[in-house]
């Protein structure tokens, strides 16, 4: 009998939709948090790249009421799965039901897809039933609501701004290579996203996984696809519905970033190209004499003996004189933030100028370097030095190894903090072996030849398959480029080198700048006692729970700078709270209007450093009076609001808040912000409005609905939601303190941190609109001592104000802080003011003076004497 031709079509389009896997032994467990079953590859299962492996486990487990866990792997391969230990996977205990969860989870049986919705039944994973799993290629696909915004997948300077464009790839594969270079894989991974709806709903995933891939993004925005090169699929989905809490979320699973020090939220200069120390000394003096703020001085490799690790160059930077002025900025409260690179010289037994380098020789007995593919001898690739060997930070002895280098060093100059570089790693040769078969030639010692590769290599095992995978992931490629993808072992670790535990570099490689980071930053613990400054270029999810990070190599342009406020932002996202970019550009000679402009950005980053090449002209700020006056006006602002970005770094610690924020993470449901990329938040409350246009003297500013006011000028609007335009001139930033906010400030601010923190305080109450005259305005302040490791005694402040009162409440007490607060200024009051009052907590009601200017009311709290402690209510009326 024929079949009706509506059947016809509906089994021909079952037959289309047979998957790759099909699901047996479906179970929930007894408290149902955890759901557990077998995947076997059906028949139509046809891995491009690497054959499916037999049967696979399938877990979902609640990891908490707005995070799904899925896990796929090999029951009996052992394959490679990143370590807790090393990159965070939350509590592993579920505990709570799927009944009780903000999501649910559906899944099919034959073909085998998933589903986690949200509980409006929105999409927040949606597998495809194309799912691969060979031990060489994976593959999982999401679809996606196509008028979302995905945002995040990194490191990667796009060229069309923060919004991850339809129809691109990103490629996760740690590459020492510029961020000047716009559209390709950078130094770090971050396999995470946050899909944002038009609405202002969000939520996101994390593919816990740290082989190279490509994550592709359908040219429809219907779906994404992760295709890696081994591992195993541990998936994290987060419901949000916040954007802010799906960061949250995510960094509830990876940790959330490590409280700096008070004092690396200063400003920091370096260059790379400094002939001699004096350079160095005469650019603090500079800094002095302009009055601009400076707290941190670098050396880069300048200052080390030929390129070596933990050696300075006797001629040009004595060792004793670097101590000298180490200990003189100490005495100015100032600071030093030397680098050091992952290669380790391998020492030629031809060398007589080598043969005491203990760094090596320590290296060696202590058998701490990444072995090649024989798994015998060590690695040796090329940087800086020349022929050099790379600890392996999977070797047991590889912290005791460092700290000891580490250690030695710092008993030379004491230095603050530490700068990681190179670390991706970055080689200068590409091959499996690598031997210096010319050491008279190799290294050569010369800037401008020391890149080229001048070891002898080869590949002993040309066809293996962790150095040729089938899958070529996108390494190096940008968008629209008609060449080949490079081999992942271009100009790295080969992936066929060897780490402790037999690990292949395969699967470890982008967690090298990460555990470097980590190594680096529990050295320093135990080296000076006090809270570690670390800053690394390469990265992985967690890393914000060591160490801080910059942007890499951008160059001095326009659209580098407008760049920085991106990727930046993306760093936020990837729970990396300190993290900034070189200020008026790392490649390329900068200049007045750009350096002027540039650091009215830079210093509003957490992280603030200019920084440029060897042989770009200089670039410090009072090179220029322009720039100087810019410096000071803008550093001017950092250094006062700086306990309250200080607050913003604890609250990013303590609760997975970022500090730099794009707009639609602050204001989600107002879509004219979702696409903001030249404007950026300080936690919630103050909006920098840049000019990012050679030559322009105004700025057109999107500003959400509120009040905003000018932190400069104190004057008001207020914005239906709208774009502004701004008279900006050449000196002037644009930063807006949003109304029913209370901003804790310095009262003066300072040249360095040490300042601020012994300054006393002003409170800034910004009312919001009047059509919200029962609104309140809200704030908070974190204090401690700015140092010890673990935060145990601190002041936690709240502020609540009304239009006619402000209320300072402790929530913690424990840290002795001796400033007094000086004066409230309130802005935004309309009404005329008469008299003011305060109660402070267990003393006498005492009136207060006051000033009313336009709509700012100064309230003077200098004679009443009241500590930053104190529990009060001033009222004015
Ligand atoms: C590369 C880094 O990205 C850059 O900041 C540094 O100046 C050079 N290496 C030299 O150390």
């Amino acid at each position: 009998m024929a079949l009706p031709r509506l059947l016809l079509t509906l089994v021909a389009s079952i037959a289309t939709v047979r998957g790759d896997f099909d699901l047996s032994n479906p179970s929930w467990n007894t408290n149902r948090d955890t759901f557990t079953a077998t995947l076997s590859p059906s028949d139509s299962s046809s891995n491009p790249y690497s054959p499916d492996l037999t049967s696979l486990s399938f877990t979902l487990s609640v990891a908490s009421k707005t995070i799904s866990r899925v896990k796929i792997t090999s029951p009996t391969d052992s394959r490679w799965e990143i370590p807790e230990s090393i990159v965070s996977a939350g509590d592993p205990t579920p505990s709570l039901s799927i009944d009780d969860a903000s999501f649910t989870f559906d899944y099919t049986e034959s073909p085998f897809t998933f589903t986690v919705k949200d509980v409006d039944g929105s999409i927040v994973f949606d597998s495809s039933a194309a799912l691969h799993f060979g031990d060489q290629y994976l593959e999982l696909s999401t679809s996606l609501e196509s008028d979302n915004k995905l945002f995040g997948l990194g490191e990667k300077s796009r060229s069309t701004g923060s919004v991850i464009p339809k129809g691109s790839t990103t490629t996760m594969w740690a590459r020492d290579m510029a961020a000047a270079e716009f559209d390709t894989n950078l130094y770090a991974s971050h396999p995470f996203f946050v899909s944002l709806s038009s609405s202002g709903k969000a939520n996101g995933a994390f593919l816990r996984n740290s082989n190279g891939m490509d994550v592709v993004y359908s040219e429809a925005g219907d779906a994404l696809t992760f295709k890696a090169l081994g591992g195993v699929i541990d998936l994290f989905t987060f419901t949000g519905p916040k954007p802010s809490d799906v960061v949250k979320q995510y960094q509830s699973i990876i940790g959330t970033p490590t409280l700096q020090p008070y004092w690396a939220l200063g400003f920091h200069q370096c260059r790379y190209g400094y002939t001699n120390l004096q350079e160095a000394i005469d650019v603090v003096q500079g800094y002095a004499d302009a009055e601009i703020p400076l707290d941190i001085a670098w050396l880069d490799i300048d200052y080390m003996n030929l390129w070596l690790d933990f050696t300075y160059d006797e001629a040009n930077f004595p060792s004793a004189d670097v101590k000298a002025f180490v200990d003189q900025l100490h005495a100015n409260n100032q600071k030093f933030v030397p680098i050091v690179d992952p290669g380790i010289l391998a020492v030629d037994p031809s060398w007589d100028w080598a043969q005491d380098y203990d760094a090596y020789h320590s290296g060696i007995a202590m058998d701490v370097f990444v072995k090649d593919i024989t798994n015998e001898k060590p690695f040796m690739g090329q940087v800086w030095p020349g022929p050099v060997h790379f600890p392996d930070w999977f070797h047991p002895n590889a912290t005791e190894f460092w700290t000891a280098q580490l250690k030695n060093w710092h008993d030379i100059a004491e230095f603050d903090g530490v700068w990681v570089d190179m670390n991706e790693v970055s080689n200068f040769c590409t091959g499996q072996i690598c031997e210096n078969t010319d050491p008279d030639n190799c290294p050569t010692h010369k800037v401008d030849t020391q890149t080229q590769c001048c070891l002898s290599c080869s590949d002993v095992d040309p066809d293996n398959s962790l150095d040729n995978p089938s899958f070529l992931i996108g390494n190096d490629l940008g968008i629209n480029e008609d060449k080949n993808p490079s081999p992942i072992d271009t100009k790295t670790i080969p992936a066929s080198a060897k780490h402790y535990g037999d690990l292949n570099e395969y699967d470890v490689h982008n967690l090298h700048g990460t555990m470097e980071a980590k190594v680096t930053s529990d050295a320093m613990h135990s080296i000076r006692g006090t809270r570690s400054f670390v800053l690394s270029r390469s990265s992985f999810p967690g890393h914000g729970n060591h160490a801080s990070h910059w942007t890499g190599d951008n160059a001095a342009t326009w659209d580098d700078l407008k760049m920085s406020i991106v990727t930046v932002n993306d760093f936020a996202l990837f729970g990396i709270s300190m993290v900034g970019a070189d200020i008026c550009g790392f490649i390329g000679d900068s200049n007045e209007e750009l350096c002027a402009r540039w650091i009215q950005v830079g210093a509003f980053h957490p992280f603030s450093r200019n920084h440029n090449t060897f042989g770009a002209a200089p670039q410090e700020f009072y090179r220029w009076d322009s720039v100087a006056e810019s410096a000071r006006r803008a550093l001017g602002l950092r250094y006062q609001i700086l306990p309250f970005m200080y607050t913003l770094m604890w609250k990013a610690h303590v609760d997975g808040d970022a500090v730099s924020n794009y707009l639609w993470s602050v204001f989600p449901e107002d879509e004219a912000t979702h696409g903001v990329d030249e404007q950026f938040m300080l936690g919630d409350s103050i909006l920098i409005s840049p000019v990012l246009q050679d030559q322009a003297r105004d700025v057109d500013a999107y500003f959400p609905a509120g009040k905003w006011y000018n932190l400069f000028t104190l004057e008001s609007f207020e914005s239906a939601g709208e774009v502004v335009n701004l008279a900006t001139e050449l000196e002037e930033a644009n930063a807006h303190l949003r109304g029913g906010k209370v901003l804790p400030m310095a009262s003066t601010g300072g040249l360095t941190t040490v300042d601020v923190q012994n300054d006393d305080f002003s409170l800034v109450v910004a009312l919001p609109s009047e059509s919200d005259a029962e609104g309140l305005s809200e704030g908070e302040l974190f204090v401690d001592d700015g140092e010890s490791i673990e935060v145990t005694s601190f002041l936690h402040m709240v502020y609540s104000a009304t239009s006619t009162s402000l209320t300072s409440k402790a929530v913690e007490n424990s840290f002795d802080a001796s400033n007094a607060v000086l004066t409230v200024k309130v802005l935004g009051v309309t009404a005329k003011v008469q008299s003011a009052t305060i109660q402070v907590e267990g003393g006498e009601k005492r009136s207060v003076d006051l000033v009313q200017e336009d709509e700012v009311l100064t309230l003077d709290l200098a004679d009443v004497g009241v500590g930053v402690k104190d529990e009060f209510v001033l009222t004015w009326m």
